[in-house]
């Protein structure tokens, strides 16, 4: 959660600081800040949005041609403006960004404060520049305070460290934390993830943990915690600047449902390398997902497609419950990790047990993320960066590679990947609905529950609709397997609770049919979704039609579509910004 970035260009820093840490918004919005050196700690935070803060600050409004910056979500510590990073020393001569943890931090802080220190804030962080501090004071210079003070840290830190002492570089760390190097002409830069320099270059370097980074305008050098310097490839990044700007929608989780027909094309288009890594795969008689939020639910589909069409035993498993399965592990399992960010703190745990029993396999999305490293094979779920809270292209995407992973090991189902590619061609058609949907959502603006009822592979596309219209409605909504529903929440229908009813057809269609009809003959207010050839829905007068070739097997690729849009309005008429809901970030890199 967090992000951080820093740059020592040959020019001053701080406009670029600040356009830079405006596309890493989406990691957090509680506050924000910047600092820059000269012969002084030059710093200007606040709390609030980016937007809010410069508006009162005129955050680029400082000298300096090395700096850092920083956006928070609030872990230790309120969200206000003292506990805003950068943090600085005593003495205002060193000045810390961190995103990350320190576990330790409660222990440090008495022995700093034993010593002499004075903190001005509640954050875990302040301790970082504190030890620093204490380092230098020793004669240490920069780089060695910052390899001593690592030694000491316990938990997860990506850093960036500016000192009046050495105003022409910045040192960071990571561990744990995701930080990558980027390079060019102008200077060069540390940030939390490659959307954040996309408009300065495409050259990076993506660290490992526990290695430290001294960044001067011309040099980038790579170490290792006892300062043995390391050899790190640069890589080009194939995302563009544009792909992280609105390019016109009100709002990116908007621009980010119409990019899923493409978005479906070219994660069609990994068939082949996800083919060659199912023929790698060695002899397993188990699948286990683990993944969090939108990327379970992503799971969850899968584990349907693989009992249902296959027949080989699979779980789906919360990355955060882990820990209780791990036991069942062992070499015939295949342990299948499922991350949009590739950095989620419990998923990263997962894996790192998972790996001393099992195969693992990551589906990801941001390239050179920690979980790529982590994993015995990598997909890469082809989505473009996804900058709005709520997950949208990013789970068509997960979705497509798990159907594509499910066609090959049942021997290549032709049946299964014609229907994939006749999917890509229908996705096109149904944002021509996204009208309807707005009228739809003006009637739900005031209610204060939702329930979402879905059968067979369709529970989790209830449970994933559930999902988004909580984040961004901040109205509850639970998804039920319709079968469920009379065993207990039935009792709470009424006219007021509207229920999405997931109706596609195939095998499961009378069922679920039937559960609606329990919940209409009650009073129920429900919005059906089903083909446009279902005479019983047709007749409804709040309905989604879609092609009735959408069978149940497919469906959760698409109905999902309309499920977004309807949170996406109702977000809209509720006057919330569905970009960044209050509470969340869009990675969770702490557990
Ligand atoms: O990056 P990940 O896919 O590992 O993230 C998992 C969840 O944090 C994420 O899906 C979250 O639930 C989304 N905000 C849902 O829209």
């Amino acid at each position: 959660m967090c992000g951080i970035v820093g740059c020592v260009l040959d020019k001053k820093v701080a406009p670029t600081l600040l356009e830079s840490i405006k596309t890493l918004e989406y990691r957090g919005y509680d506050s924000v800040g910047l600092s820059t050196v000269t012969d002084k700690i030059n710093i200007k935070k606040g709390k609030g949005k980016i937007h809010e803060v410069d508006e009162k600050l005129d955050l680029a409004d400082l000298d300096g041609n090395t700096g850092i910056a920083h956006v928070r979500w609030a872990t230790h510590g309120n969200p206000t403006t003292k506990n805003a990073h950068p943090h600085n020393d005593c003495k205002n001569e060193i000045s810390i960004v961190h995103n990350g943890i320190i576990g330790n931090y409660k222990d440090l802080k008495q022995d700093l404060i034993n010593e002499g220190h004075v903190f001005k804030s509640d954050t875990d962080t302040e301790v970082i520049s504190h030890l620093i501090e204490k380092y230098m004071a020793k004669n240490e210079n920069l780089l060695e305070a910052v390899q001593k003070t690592v030694k000491e840290l316990k938990g997860s830190y990506a850093l960036a460290v500016i000192s009046t002492k050495e105003p022409d570089k910045i040192i960071g760390a990571r561990n744990e934390s995701p930080l990558i190097v980027g390079v060019s002409e102008h200077g060069n830069y540390l940030a939390s993830d490659a959307t954040a320099i996309l408009k300065e270059t495409k050259k990076v370097i993506y660290l490992d943990n526990k290695e430290l980074i001294e960044l001067t305008k011309d040099n980038v050098k790579i170490m290792d915690y006892d300062l043995n310097p390391l050899e790190k490839k640069i890589e080009t990044i194939t995302w563009t600047a544009e792909m992280a700007e609105k390019g016109g929608y009100d709002h990116f989780m908007l621009k980010e449902i119409h990019e899923e027909p493409m978005v479906i094309k070219e994660s069609l288009s990994e068939e082949s390398k996800i083919k060659s890594i199912v023929r790698k795969f060695k002899n397993f008689n188990r699948i286990c997902f683990v993944a969090c939020g939108t990327s379970y639910h992503a799971s969850l589909v899968g584990e349907y497609l693989i009992e249902s069409l296959i027949g080989k035993p699979t779980d789906v498993i919360l990355a955060s419950e882990f820990d209780y399965f791990k036991k069942t592990l062992d070499d015939h399992t295949l342990v299948i990790f499922i991350t949009q960010s590739g950095e989620t703190a419990d998923t990263l745990e997962a894996i790192k047990i998972a790996n001393e029993k099992s195969e693992t396999l990551a589906i990801v999305n941001v390239v050179g993320s920690s979980i790529t490293r982590e994993a015995d094979h990598v997909i890469y779920t082809r989505a473009g960066p996804e900058i709005g809270v709520a997950a949208t292209k990013t789970y068509l995407s997960q979705l497509i590679c798990i159907y594509l992973l499910v066609a090959y090991l049942s021997d290549e189902n032709e049946e299964l990947l014609n229907k994939l590619y006749e999917i890509s061609e229908l996705s096109e058609q149904l944002l021509s609905k996204e009208e309807q949907i707005r009228e739809i959502a003006k009637n739900y603006t005031d209610v204060n529950d939702f329930f979402y009822i879905g059968r067979g592979f369709n529970y989790p596309t209830a449970l994933e609709g559930a999902l988004k219209l909580k984040e961004i409605t901040y109205i509850h909504g639970e998804g039920y397997a319709a079968g469920e529903l009379k065993h207990g929440p039935l009792a709470l229908i009424d006219e007021n609770i509207p229920v999405v009813g997931i109706v596609p057809p195939g095998p499961s269609r009378n069922d679920t049919y039937t559960n609606l009809k329990e919940i209409e003959s009650r009073g129920g207010d429900i919005i059906y979704l089903g083909a446009n050839n279902d005479p019983s829905i047709l007749e409804k007068e709040n309905k989604l039609l879609f092609d009735p070739r959408i069978d149940e097997t497919l469906a959760p690729l698409l109905y999902i579509i309309d499920l977004q849009l309807l949170a996406y309005y109702i977000s809209i008429e509720r006057g919330i910004d569905p970009d960044k809901p209050k509470n969340l970030a869009k990675s969770v890199t702490v557990k």
